[in-house]
């Protein structure tokens, strides 16, 4: 729980049976401690309270990667203390980033071509990159509607019913009405019909989802395209799609080569994916890639120069560390294209029991394959 509240017969003293040997006084609960205390009591105090979490290699219920080779934990633990944003001081890192956003841009088909560099951004997760890629939707439709001298003031976006929390937050953060298609029996993801059907002038972008968080279940995505793409040539309307991979971006790349959903398809303006969820690595890593330079406005890229030179920067927060950046890097090129697959060589439609389970888990599966 991200907001914090306190119980009002919550106990006021923190029990530290093993850390009595180092502090004399018990810790308050809700307040700082009047005093210091030696490093290795704060150690004991917090590992001791720590073991009623759970273990994260037995939580099979989170989507996100619980395990990482020694080698990248060594890499992770050797740049926690690096300011990701400071591009300057740490400029490998910058390098790292920009590597891993192409990499992801290839793999999802970009038209950007081999000696040109692909737009994106490394995220906290998914939710921030569907955050930025939301934004440059709006900030796009706003544009051609001003110029066009029409009203700009009630912009939409069209999604199944079954979206993640993130396109609610989106939709309520930045004012943006949320057009859910609804789910029908035995059908839960979204149609792409009816999608078509809910798209207006207002309409920002469809949003097609790869690997439905609640059944893993991919989208058509080719059949929305193709369907908005009559309606858009009917209408005269340019309405573009987003697709929210944040779980099947690395999985369809490497299963599913053929099948038609990324920037293979025009309409396809942005895609984002969790590095930490099938990229593999641990909680902290998202990534958005737009289509174009043209699909993210000028306007929404922020030039600061504080930390020593020019600085573009489109995202949410400004610091952050840079291991998840690291650690994604290090995924890449230690798997490789080849290796991939070999552990996601599931079939598919078993693929949504195989979706509450975590990535630790697709390792134990390699390790004995
Ligand atoms: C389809 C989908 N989109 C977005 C998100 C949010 O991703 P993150 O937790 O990386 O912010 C999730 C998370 O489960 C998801 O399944």
């Amino acid at each position: 729980m991200v907001i914090s509240t306190t119980e009002t017969d919550s106990r006021e003293i923190l029990s530290s049976t093993f850390a009595s040997r180092y502090v004399r006084a018990a810790i308050p609960r809700f307040k700082m401690p009047d005093n210091s205390m030696p490093k290795e009591a704060a150690y004991q105090v917090i590992n001791d309270e720590l073991m009623l979490d759970g273990n994260p290699r037995l939580n099979l219920a989170s989507f996100v990667t619980t395990w990482m080779e020694p080698e990248c934990d060594k890499l992770v633990m050797a740049s926690i203390n690096k300011n990701y944003v400071d591009m300057d001081e740490y400029p490998v890192t910058t390098e790292l980033q920009n590597r891993c956003v192409n990499m992801i841009a290839h793999l999802f088909n970009t038209p950007v071509a081999d000696d040109k560099t692909a737009v994106g951004v490394g995220t906290v997760g998914s939710s921030e990159a569907i955050m930025l890629a939301g934004l440059a939707f709006k900030r796009k439709w706003q544009q051609k509607r001003k110029e066009q001298g029409k009203p700009y003031d009630k912009p939409n976006i069209v999604t199944g019913a079954n979206v993640q929390v993130c396109w609610e937050k989106f939709a309520r953060y930045f004012e943006v009405e949320l057009k859910e298609v609804k789910l029908e029996e035995g059908y839960y993801v979204m149609n792409p019909v009816k999608a078509v059907e809910l798209v207006d002038e207002n309409t920002i972008c469809v949003a097609a989802i790869l690997g439905s968080t609640l059944t893993g279940e991919f989208e058509d995505v080719k059949l929305l395209h193709d369907l908005l793409t009559k309606k858009n040539e009917e209408t005269g309307w340019d309405t573009p799609i987003h697709v929210d991979a944040a779980s099947g971006g690395f999985i369809a790349p490497f299963l599913y080569p053929d099948l038609e959903w990324d920037f293979r398809l025009p309409l396809v303006k942005s895609i984002n994916v969790s590095g930490h969820k099938y990229g593999l690595v641990y909680a902290g890593v998202g990534w958005v890639v737009w289509r174009t330079k043209d699909d993210l406005p000028d306007e929404l890229v922020f030039h600061i120069n504080y930390l020593g030179s020019d600085q573009p920067t489109f995202t949410l927060n400004f610091s952050k560390g840079s291991s998840q950046i690291i650690a994604q890097y290090y995924q890449f090129i230690r798997l490789g294209f080849e290796v991939i697959p070999s552990f996601c060589c599931v079939d598919h439609k078993k693929l949504s029991s195989f979706f509450v389970i975590h990535s630790s888990y697709f390792y134990d599966t390699l390790h004995v394959l």
